[in-house]
């Protein structure tokens, strides 16, 4: 079956994606990952060695660095690894490409020109642009084997019958056009991201799968109207070992917002959810769902997209019961307490769509797959 499936953040970034993309693995030619950088952590092992991936260079790490060193208080709170910047040289027309590591000419006036930008931005900055040249072209040597035109590699796969899997980076409120602007990544982490950055048609995506944790996570600044502070925030950050992937930093923590995943449900549609981590969730006494908001005497129901009106908006929460056995390495739906089968279908009914798929731990084996639903489809 040529069935090419989506796999994309549902939140704010975070969500599990890695181990969900790592189950799907085996049953696609290829993966495909459409956006963003090396702000969402990648480590790879190889046959027992470490791999840490970086993409960026230099110079957008520091741009980065002052670049919130200048906003103060308005901080974005980046990952500090060049993102931004990095894209800002795309959308500027000064982006160094692939193609150009192996083509030293155009290179060499290409890094020139970058590296004398930077230092007309960077007070006192004297960076010399040939140490910068001669390590790109060093990259681009070793990279050569593996360099070429991804669209076109994707088109012959699916010529070929082969399935690929798409993989998004970062979450649907982190996207630069709909997630929380401007306290976003740089980058269309929406289904829109993967048509553009891989090059595909949208009729070449048979299937969005969104990923969701059974609560909420952000790190760095923004909103995040779910937030929990205090000892229920505390209790979630440190049973889900809720800290950056790439940075360290701790992470808010907060209730499952379904105005939010309604809303990643609508701009990419998500046809069914991954949801991940219940096992976090063991042993609390009642659990709440966020369901609408209110401003003022209105209800809400949908994500707002201008800050003020998210800066005044109060969650509406029901509470539901939690259950006292555990869920965690649970392989089959049935095993679920009732109470946590019954917050399953509830997260369901208010996000608008099935849950395919319950993580209930990190390892693979630790994980349901409903055979009852389209994602057990996609799966035959
Ligand atoms: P940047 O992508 O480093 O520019 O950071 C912009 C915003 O996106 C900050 O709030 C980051 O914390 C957030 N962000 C970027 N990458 C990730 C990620 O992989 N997971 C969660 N948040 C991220």
């Amino acid at each position: 079956m040529k069935t090419n499936i989506a796999v994309l953040g549902a939140q704010w970034g975070d969500e599990g994606k890695g181990k969900i993309v790592d189950l799907l693995t085996p049953h696609f030619a290829a993966v495909a990952r459409y956006q963003g950088g090396h702000n969402a952590g990648h480590t790879v092992y190889v046959d027992g060695t470490k791999f840490v991936l970086h993409l960026i260079l230099p110079y957008h790490r520091e741009l980065d660095v002052l670049s919130e060193a200048r906003r103060g208080e308005r901080k974005i709170g980046t990952t500090s690894r060049g993102i931004g910047p990095a894209y800002e040289d795309k959308i500027g027309r000064r982006g160094i490409r692939v193609c150009d590591l192996v083509d030293a000419p155009a290179l060499a006036d290409e890094v020139r020109e970058n590296v004398s930008a930077r230092n007309r931005m960077i007070r006192d900055s004297t960076l010399d642009w040939k140490p910068v040249y001669d390590q790109l072209l060093a990259f681009g040597e070793r990279m050569r084997r593996w360099t070429g035109d991804v669209s076109l590699a994707l088109d012959e796969a699916g010529r070929n019958g082969q399935r690929v899997l798409i993989e998004g980076a970062q979450g649907a409120m982190l996207d630069i056009d709909h997630g929380t602007y401007p306290f976003v990544t740089s980058s269309n982490a929406t289904i829109g991201g993967a048509c553009t950055g891989l090059g595909i048609p949208p009729s070449a995506i048979n299937g969005v799968l969104g990923v969701a944790k059974a609560y909420l996570t952000r790190v760095g600044e923004g909103p995040l109207p779910t937030e929990l502070f205090g000892e229920m925030g505390n209790r979630l950050r440190e049973s889900g070992q809720e800290y950056g992937a790439s940075t360290g930093r701790p992470r808010r923590c907060g209730w499952y917002d379904a105005v939010a995943v309604r809303y990643a449900v609508r701009i990419n549609g998500i046809d069914a959810l991954a949801l991940t981590k219940l096992d976090v969730l063991d042993g609390l006494e009642k659990i709440d769902i966020c369901t609408g908001y209110t401003v003022g005497s209105r209800t809400i129901t949908d994500f707002p997209s201008d800050l003020n009106t998210i800066g005044a908006i109060t969650p509406v929460y029901e509470s539901w019961p939690g259950w006292s056995a555990p869920t965690k390495g649970v392989r089959d739906y049935a095993s679920l307490p009732a109470q946590a089968q019954r917050y399953i279908k509830r997260l369901e009914e208010v996000s608008g769509v099935p849950v395919g798929i319950v993580s209930t731990g990190s390892d693979r084996a630790e994980t349901i797959v409903r055979q009852d639903n389209v994602v057990g489809r996609w799966l035959q």
